[in-house]
């Protein structure tokens, strides 16, 4: 039986740990976390809680727990070196080295390896270390988006016309980028659906997972601040409503191209989620980023249908052998939907008690930012539990979901619209007014 050290203890860590325990031949689990998360510690066989940021604890555990593989779920430690840590202990991990790991944390080496490499779906972009010529570029491009270069937790994106009101809101936030990571990418804003396109890369090997679109509002409508990501959906054929082939094929090979191009770059093969944030356009696909991880929520979308021995299939991907497998998904439709503290993201219930109540069969519950005390689940300030409606069609899939957030009782609040007719429609009928 094979021993896996997870790291990490998110619903995203929960689902991925519930994937191996689905292995045919079991596996036994060691969990590395931040904080106890009740689903994931019920599935594993150690778990010890320890610094995200500084790796003794982390490598000290793997010494005693004595892994086949690791397993990286958060972008923070992939970018500070986790991967690289256990390395130096000869354990290998599916997550990149921090120098691959620089196509989600640095947004300007992303851009600039597509540039480079002459790899279609980049937008019109600069990227500043001074404040000369932003405010020029800014007026250049008219509509425009400002990221942050470093991770921000999916918060440092800031676009033009919604949450920049103006050029003097603009600057003012590319200064604050500027002062915290020396860089700021500033670039062309596309208009269009967005869609998280997530694929295994095993060196230059590329096999993608089905296609899911996230909410990162926090609001119905999709109003308010950016979260983590509120919600998801996907479709039973793997697509979704609004794509047509050629722009899952675009993509596919927009991420094909970057995985060699990293390789050429570095001289160091990618081992991993290549997550491309893509965004369906007028004409075509572009790239809204990459992350070097599986998506949260994209990760329940996607894990539940995952047919195929995913111990075996992460072997694989440490051993270079991904095309030797067959990567097979079920034909059904998922919703996510996250139920998070009253005040979310930017001033958090915490501390606080919430009740769940009766879950439909169809749904899975997968646990993240809750503290399990002996009289029950307390909220503990970031986004607290992700139900999963699974189903043939999106509008039962979105039932289950929805019946399953509406019975937790407490200072919380979830997004009704993820996955409904109505939304999906919008969406639909933006891209054909655009095309
Ligand atoms: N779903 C957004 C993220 O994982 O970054």
């Amino acid at each position: 039986m094979k021993k896996i050290l997870l790291m990490g203890n998110g619903a995203r860590e929960h689902v991925i740990a519930e994937t191996f325990m689905r292995s045919e031949n079991g596996c036994e689990l060691g969990v590395f976390a931040k904080a106890v998360n009740p689903g994931l510690k019920a599935l594993a066989s150690a778990y010890t809680t320890g610094s995200f940021t500084d790796f003794t604890e982390l490598k000290a555990f793997a010494k005693e727990f004595e892994p086949d593989f690791a397993f990286i779920g958060p972008d923070n430690p992939i970018a500070d070196g986790a991967v690289d840590a256990l390395l130096e202990l000869g354990i290998k991990s599916v997550a990149p080295v921090a120098d691959l790991a620089r196509l989600e944390s640095s947004k300007s080496f992303a851009r600039d390896l597509l540039k480079k490499y002459e790899i279609p779906g980049n937008p019109e972009f600069k990227v500043f270390e001074s404040e000369d010529g932003i405010r020029e570029f800014m007026e250049e491009l008219g509509e425009y988006v400002i990221k942050a270069d470093g991770l921000q937790g999916g918060k440092g994106v800031k676009l033009s016309g919604e949450h920049l009101k103006n050029f003097d809101e603009g600057f003012a936030y590319a200064q604050e980028c500027l002062q915290a990571d020396g860089r700021v990418v500033i670039e062309e804003k596309f208009v269009g659906q967005e869609f998280s396109l997530m694929s295994f890369v095993s060196g230059t090997d590329v096999v993608d997972m089905p296609t899911v679109q996230d909410h990162k509002r926090a609001f119905e409508g999709d109003t308010g601040p950016n979260t983590g990501g509120m919600g998801t959906w996907s479709d039973s054929n793997h697509s979704l409503p609004f794509l047509q082939d050629s722009d899952l094929l675009a993509a596919h090979e927009i991420t094909v191209k970057v995985a060699a191009a990293i390789r050429e770059e570095t001289g160091k093969d990618f081992c991993g989620i290549m997550y491309g944030g893509f965004i369906a356009v007028k004409n075509g696909v572009r790239l809204i980023e990459y992350n070097a991880r599986f998506g949260d929520p994209e990760a329940m979308n996607v894990l539940p249908l995952l047919k195929t021995d995913f111990v075996e299939l992460c072997e694989a991907m440490i051993n270079g052998r991904l095309s030797e497998i067959d990567v097979e998904f079920e034909n059904k439709a998922t919703v996510v939907k996250y139920v998070v503290p009253e005040g979310y993201p930017t001033n958090s219930a915490k501390g606080k008690k919430i009740e769940v109540g009766e879950i439909p069969s169809g749904v899975k519950t997968y646990y993240a930012s809750v503290d399990e005390r002996e009289d029950g689940l307390y909220l503990s300030g970031s986004r607290a539990i992700a139900f999963v409606g699974i189903a043939d069609s999106i509008t039962e899939a979105e039932k289950l979901a929805q019946s399953a957030v509406g019975s937790v009782t407490g200072p919380v609040f979830y997004r009704s619209d993820i996955g409904t007719a109505d939304l999906i429609q919008k969406r639909l009928d933006h891209m054909n007014l655009l095309r």
